[in-house]
């Protein structure tokens, strides 16, 4: 039965319906009474009789998902998320992933009005990923949702909470903007690992803007193929701040990320303000890779015949307070534990070049402002660091930039040799 809150809302969205300039058929998801409905069939249902065309709304209410949606079919849909998607799905396989929720499709209009939350329940993935002996690839460990094929669409005002692993990949979508969203993965029970903010594969013109998120491992990453991505007035809070890769997962693919643009951003103790990583995989890691592990346990790095870049990249007014490590640091021979050998940190053809980073300010608690282990093979050309001013709490200045294999730098000197094999930590 409908209580009389819920009608007057089902009346509120019919009212919108009728007044907007366009008509669309609207269709309001009914939420079943309790936990143990699962009301993943109610949502597709919903996307699939009002999913191209129309507008698919869900009440103030708490909706749980028992089990996977794999919905890629949509097309010229608003949908208006009132309420919280309790996700206790699993997973399904998405292009080497697991993901508990597929969503695409061309002009998508996803607004969850500031209330509209994503919950992953992932303090039970928390717990028990730790309890594994193997902790970084728990096989089936879910995305909360992957955005693929997504095209010419708006996501804004979504609350996500908890994610069970990644919260967003976004793979094969083009021109699409996600805007105001709040990632919280802090743990309730224990802290959390391989939770980034979101992920890039395979995708150009995305626009983040006012995202905030708290999280374990890369508050937002672009990975093989990402192309004109810009993060505009963010905050990233005790993650690893913004990551170019990991790059050199795909055995004999090239990868490259290009035209990546940020503004105004913060950086609230993460370990990095922007870093890069790159992987040279054997085709038996690649699965595994791309459930890519937190910082505490990379995998190791072996070299790929093909090549890889990153280039064309201006960063701008960075903000940090308290940050734990390198404010910029490059990394070609990022390890995972467990995996054999220790790879050649200098022969990687992955090169970086054309790297502006404007205005860099803030507090940190590492002496260097940047570390940068480039490839003699494909040495980092082009790299300015313009205005920073970093400096402890006490008001000392950071003032180490530790490099290798750099050329045509702008706006700084090296002042020691980086140490190879390493992580920009200082952990040698
Ligand atoms: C479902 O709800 C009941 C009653 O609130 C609660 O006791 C039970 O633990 C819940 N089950 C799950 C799986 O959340
Ligand atoms: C998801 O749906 C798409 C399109 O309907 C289909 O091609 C794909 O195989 C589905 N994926 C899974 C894992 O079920
Ligand atoms: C998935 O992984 C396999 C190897 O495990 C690889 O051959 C294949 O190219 C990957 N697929 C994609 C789409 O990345
Ligand atoms: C860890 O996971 C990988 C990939 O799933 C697997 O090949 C390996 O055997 C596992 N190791 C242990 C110690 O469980
Ligand atoms: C930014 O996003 C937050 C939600 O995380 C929202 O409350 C706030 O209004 C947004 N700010 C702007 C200027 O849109
Ligand atoms: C994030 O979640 C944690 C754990 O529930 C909570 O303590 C904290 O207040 C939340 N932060 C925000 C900004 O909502
Ligand atoms: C990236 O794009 C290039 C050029 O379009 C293509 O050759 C390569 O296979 C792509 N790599 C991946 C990992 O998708
Ligand atoms: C690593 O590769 C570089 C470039 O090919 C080479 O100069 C260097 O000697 C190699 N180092 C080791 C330890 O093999
Ligand atoms: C260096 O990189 C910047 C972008 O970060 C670019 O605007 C500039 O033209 C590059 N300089 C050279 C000499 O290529
Ligand atoms: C400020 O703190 C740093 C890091 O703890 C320390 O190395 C430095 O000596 C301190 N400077 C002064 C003037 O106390």
């Amino acid at each position: 039965m409908l209580r009389p809150a819920i009608l007057t809302f089902a009346a509120l969205a019919l009212l919108q319906t009728a007044t907007s300039a366009q008509y669309r058929k609207t269709c309001l998801v009914d939420a079943g009474e309790n936990n143990a409905t699962d009301d993943a069939l109610a949502i597709i249902s919903a996307f699939k009789d009002c999913g191209r065309g129309g507008r698919v709304v869900f009440k103030p209410t708490t909706y749980y998902v028992n089990s996977v949606m794999n919905i890629t079919w949509l097309d010229d849909v608003k949908v208006d998320l009132y309420g919280k998607l309790l996700v206790r799905a699993t997973s399904i396989h998405i292009v080497n992933q697991s993901t508990a929720f597929v969503l695409g499709g061309n002009k998508v209009h996803i607004n969850g009005h500031g209330s509209g939350t994503l919950d992953g329940n992932g303090d039970y993935w928390y717990e028990w990923i730790r309890q594994q002996p193997n902790t970084s690839n728990y096989p089936g460990r879910p995305h909360a949702i992957t955005f693929n094929g997504l095209r010419n669409s708006i996501v804004e005002g979504l609350t996500f909470l908890r994610s069970q692993m990644w919260t967003m990949s976004i793979i094969y979508s083009h021109y699409v903007e996600l805007d105001s969203i709040l990632v919280n993965n802090t743990g309730n029970r224990v802290s959390s690992s391989n939770t980034d903010g979101a992920d890039t594969i395979r995708s150009s013109h995305i626009k983040f803007n006012n995202w905030t998120v708290y999280n374990g491992d890369d508050s937002l990453a672009f990975k093989a193929n990402s192309t004109d991505i810009s993060i505009t007035n963010s905050r990233f809070f005790n993650g690893l701040g913004i990551a170019l890769g990991s790059i050199g997962q795909y055995k004999d693919q090239y990868e490259t990320v290009e035209r990546v643009k940020v503004e105004n951003v913060h950086f609230g103790n993460t370990l990095h303000a922007v870093s890069f990583t790159f992987l040279g995989l054997h085709a038996a890691d690649i699965s595994s890779s791309m459930q890519k592990p937190g910082l505490m346990t990379r995998m190791a790095t072996r070299q790929t015949a093909v090549g890889a870049d990153a280039a064309d990249m201006g960063f701008t007014n960075l903000e940090t307070a308290d940050l734990r490590g390198a404010a910029v640091a490059i990394s070609q021979c990022t390890r995972f534990s467990g995996a054999p050998g220790q790879g050649n940190c200098t022969s990687s053809q992955f090169q970086i070049r054309d790297i502006t980073i404007t205005g860099l300010k803030g507090t940190t608690k590492s002496s260097r402002v940047a570390s940068l282990q480039c490839s003699a093979v494909a040495p980092c050309t082009n790299i300015s660091i313009l205005d920073a001013e970093l400096e402890f709490s006490n008001g000392t200045v950071a003032s180490e930039y530790l490099c290798g294999n750099v050329k045509d730098q702008k706006g700084w000197e090296c002042t020691g040799e980086v140490c190879v094999g390493g992580s920009a930590t200082g952990e040698c």
